[in-house]
This record gives structure tokens, C-alpha cells and sequence, in this order.
């Protein structure tokens, strides 16, 4: 049967970035730009991410273009059939446990857009009724499992539909959506009287800043963001076109992921500093201070409506990268047909997602390594797995595989002579810089 691909260059694109803005870039880029030192930390983030995330990134594309494989077999094939397949295979497992509780978030979205739709959130008019409204919400069984699976079907109807018809059909209508929605908000946020302080806290470099702890910051916020080492752009890359320019598409998602994560911080920090609030982090930022400032600004109910709507779409964008890499090793390797594999996985992120779920309510005393299930999962993928993954890509890409065959890769057969011009600095980056800034983030990260 003939392997499925992405049907333009468009869709490639937007499939890659759909997977790379996510949760990432609304909940967190905007709080740490702002805690780390303003335009120093973008700066800084800039330079990382172009520097060694890039490369990082050209690295995933290549295994999985040069191979047309899922993750497992791309590593087992490329290297002769050696013991780096149970890398691929840790890259297949990663997402899934990231999906899982990133699908709990995802079903929070769910809740809060019914909310917003309601206008549960006017007339609920101090920060600490907010707060009370969610620490309720995430501590009660049912609902946020109910809505754990809601978005867990969504995100598995889309992927069972196939990689042109479903993810590539709903990235290309949602993208540019969820870039006119975030867009639009951060037009509003800026005419808010008080907004400059937003705009001061984000912006207004401080270079004082900017240390080593600060670098491990916008380091691993790059990592995430570009979903690198959790074997999702190696898959979505098995599904592009020969033709297609690596350095190109590697690039124009990196700038679209930084693009939406400015725009992001221009949409909320303008608005929460308007209201005298001082911003959080993660869920409370955008489940508790949020939901306070629409339900205080003019025509909040509608502002609430699309922002969580784009919060959603970012979500489901990733959440289908994610399970793609498991599915499409399920089909190839374990001749699953794409229906049952997305089954399978459904019932297994379910279960994992819902002991997550519930570690904020009636699991919350059950602790693994001190943390409950939900930081554990998040931990350990996010912080671990996920270094470790994008370690062993650049060491596998820059030490493993032929020197011949990624310039082969990566300048189309040596037809694209800019790409030939840069191949010697990438390689050396592939080679050296980035696995020894991947180990300096790790250490500085246990320190
Ligand atoms: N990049 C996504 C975000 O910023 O929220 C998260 C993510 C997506 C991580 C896909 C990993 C992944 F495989």
C-alpha cells in the first residue's frame, strides 16, 4: 500500500506549525519573557533557537525524510538495524505520555470555552472567585474527565481520518485561524487603558537577567515549543515531498512558532497588567487571571469566546502530532490498519490522562517520586525524555548516519546550492555544538 504524505507544501507547513504552537506558546512564553528579562530573554531565545534548536530541528526532518518511516523504524533502518531502534521506540512512547496529560489541559479548554460561551465568567468578579472556580472545577472527578475525553476523541477522530484528510485539512483551516483569532486579541489588549505596562513588561530589556538560569530557560521553552525530541517532526517530515526544501520548511516553522509566541505575550500580558493584576504561569495565568480580566473588560464575553476557542485549536493542533507518532508505528510495524491504532491508543491515553486527571482531585495524595501523577508525567517528559530524545537525534544525525547522506538530504541531491552554502556550519553546529548545549542545559536544569 502506498505510504500516505502531506498534498502540498502549504499543508506541510501548517501541520509542523500547528504541532509546534500549542499550550507552550499562549500559557508559558509570555510569563517567562517577562519574569527573565524582557526583549534580553527574546533576545537570548532568539539566538538558542536559531542556534541550537535549528539544527536540532533539521536533524529530526532528515531521519524522517531520508527514511519515509515511522520513528522506530527510521532509527532501526538508517543505522543498519542496530540497538538505536530502542531510541526510536522511547520517541514513539514520549508523546503518548505527553498527550496524555496534555489532554487533560486540552479538556480544560473544553470547560472554559462552554464557560465563556454561557458567560459563566461575568458577574464572577473577583480573582479569588476565579480561583476558586477552577481549583473546584480541576478537583471534581467527573467533569474534567468528561472533558479529558472529549478532547481525546476530537484529537483521535481527526488523526483516524488520515495524515492528508484529517491533520493536514484541519491544520490548513485552523492555523490561519488561530493566527487571526490571537491577532486580534492582541490588537484589542493593546487599546486597554494601562496597557503600556503590559507592553514594559514584556519588551523593556534587562539584561541583568540574563544568567544561566535564564538560558536553561528559554532553552528548554524552545525545545517544547518546537516539539523537538518527541519524534513528531521526524513523522510529520516521513510525510513530506522529496522536492521540498529542508532549511525552508525547518525554518518558516520556527519563525511562524516565535511569531505566535510574541503575539501571544502582546495579547495577554497589555490585558493583565490593564487590570492591575500581577501575571502567573501555566494554568493559573490563563484558567484563573484571564478569565478575571474578560470578565472586567468591555466585551470580554466575546474577547473569552475566541481566546479560548484559539486555546483549544493550538491544543488540538499539537495533541495530533503527538498521537500521530504512535499511530503511524502502530500501522507500519505492528500492521494495525490506522482505525484500530487510533483504538488503541484513544483507550491508552484515556486511561493515562485520567490518572492524571484525577491527581488534582481524589488521586491528589498519591505520589510518585514525591509529586503527583501529573507532575510526574510532565516532569519526566518534559524535562527528561524530551532533552534525552533531541540528545540522541543530534548524536545519531551527526555521528551515526553518513556525513554524505545528510548533505544528500538536506540539499535535495545537491540541488539546492543555498542549502550547500550553509551545510558545512549546520553540521559542525549538528555535530558538536548542539549536543554539548543539550548536556550544559540538563546539568544546569538538576543543579
Ligand atoms: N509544541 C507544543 C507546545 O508548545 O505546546 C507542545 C508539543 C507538541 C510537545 C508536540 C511535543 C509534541 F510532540
Amino acid at each position: 500500500m502506498k505510504r500516505e504524505s502531506f498534498g502540498s507544501r502549504f499543508g506541510a507547513l501548517v501541520a509542523m506549525a500547528g504541532s509546534a504552537v500549542g499550550l507552550g506558546n499562549l500559557w508559558r512564553f509570555p510569563y517567562l519573557v517577562g519574569e527573565n528579562g524582557g526583549a534580553a530573554f527574546i533576545i537570548v531565545y532568539i539566538l538558542l533557537s536559531f542556534l541550537i534548536c535549528l539544527p536540532i530541528f533539521v536533524s529530526e526532518f532528515v531521519i524522517g525524510r531520508r527514511s519515509q518511516k515511522n520513528a522506530y523504524a527510521a532509527f532501526r533502518d538508517l543505522s543498519g538495524g542496530s540497538a538505536w531502534k530502542w531510541i526510536g521506540l522511547v520517541t514513539v512512547i514520549v508523546p503518548l505520555i505527553v498527550l496524555s496529560y496534555y489532554s487533560v489541559i486540552g479538556g480544560w479548554s473544553v470547560e472554559y470555552l462552554l464557560k465563556s460561551i454561557t458567560f459563566s465568567f461575568t458577574g464572577t468578579d473577583t480573582l479569588s472567585s476565579m480561583k476558586t472556580m477552577f481549583t473546584d472545577f480541576v478537583s471534581s472527578p467527573w467533569i474534567p474527565l468528561l472533558m479529558h475525553t472529549v478532547f481525546m476523541l476530537v484529537s483521535t477522530l481527526i488523526v483516524m481520518v488520515g495524515i492528508k484528510d484529517g491533520i493536514e485539512k484541519f491544520s490548513k483551516v485552523m492555523m490561519p485561524l488561530l493566527f487571526f483569532m490571537v491577532l486580534a486579541i492582541a490588537i484589542y489588549s493593546l487599546t486597554l487603558p494601562g496597557a503600556g505596562k503590559g507592553v514594559d513588561y514584556l519588551f523593556n530589556p534587562d539584561f541583568s537577567k540574563i544568567d544561566g538560569k535564564a538560558c536553561a530557560a528559554a532553552l528548554g521553552q524552545a525545545f517544547f515549543s518546537l516539539s523537538l525530541g518527541f519524534g513528531t517532526i521526524l513523522t510529520y517530515a516521513s510525510y513530506v515531498d522529496k522536492k521540498e526544501n529542508i532549511m525552508f520548511q525547518s525554518t518558516a516553522t520556527a519563525v511562524s512558532d516565535l511569531m505566535f509566541a510574541l503575539i501571544a505575550g502582546v495579547a495577554i500580558m497589555p490585558a493583565v497588567f490593564a487590570f492591575g493584576l500581577n501575571p502567573q504561569s501555566g494554568p493559573g495565568l490563563v484558567f484563573e487571571t484571564l478569565p478575571y480580566v474578560f470578565s472586567q473588560m468591555p466585551a470580554g464575553g466575546i474577547v473569552a469566546i475566541v481566546f479560548f476557542v484559539a486555546l483549544l485549536v493550538a491544543a488540538l493542533t499539537s495533541s495530533i502530532s503527538m498521537l500521530e507518532v504512535a499511530v503511524a508505528y502502530l500501522v507500519e510495524e505492528k500492521k494495525f490498519s490506522r482505525t484500530g491504532a487510533c483504538a488503541v491508543l484513544f483507550a491508552v491515553c484515556w486511561v493515562v490522562g485520567a490518572l492524571c486527571s484525577l491527581s488534582f482531585g481524589p488521586l491528589a495524595d498519591f505520589k510518585i517520586a514525591g509529586r503527583s501523577i501529573f507532575d510526574f508525567f510532565d516532569n519526566l517528559s518534559s524535562n527528561v525524555l524530551m532533552t534525552l530524545g533531541s540528545l540522541m537525534t543530534v548524536l545519531f544525525v551527526g555521528w551515526r548516519l553518513k556525513k554524505t547522506d545528510i548533505y544528500d538530504e538536506f540539499t535535495n541531491g545537491g540541488t539546492l546550492s543555498a542549502n550547500a552554502k550553509i551545510f558545512g556550519v549546520l553540521w559542525f553546529l549538528i555535530r558538536y555544538v548542539c549536543p554539548l548545549a543539550i548536556i550544559a542545559i540538563f546539568v544546569s536544569g538538576l543543579i
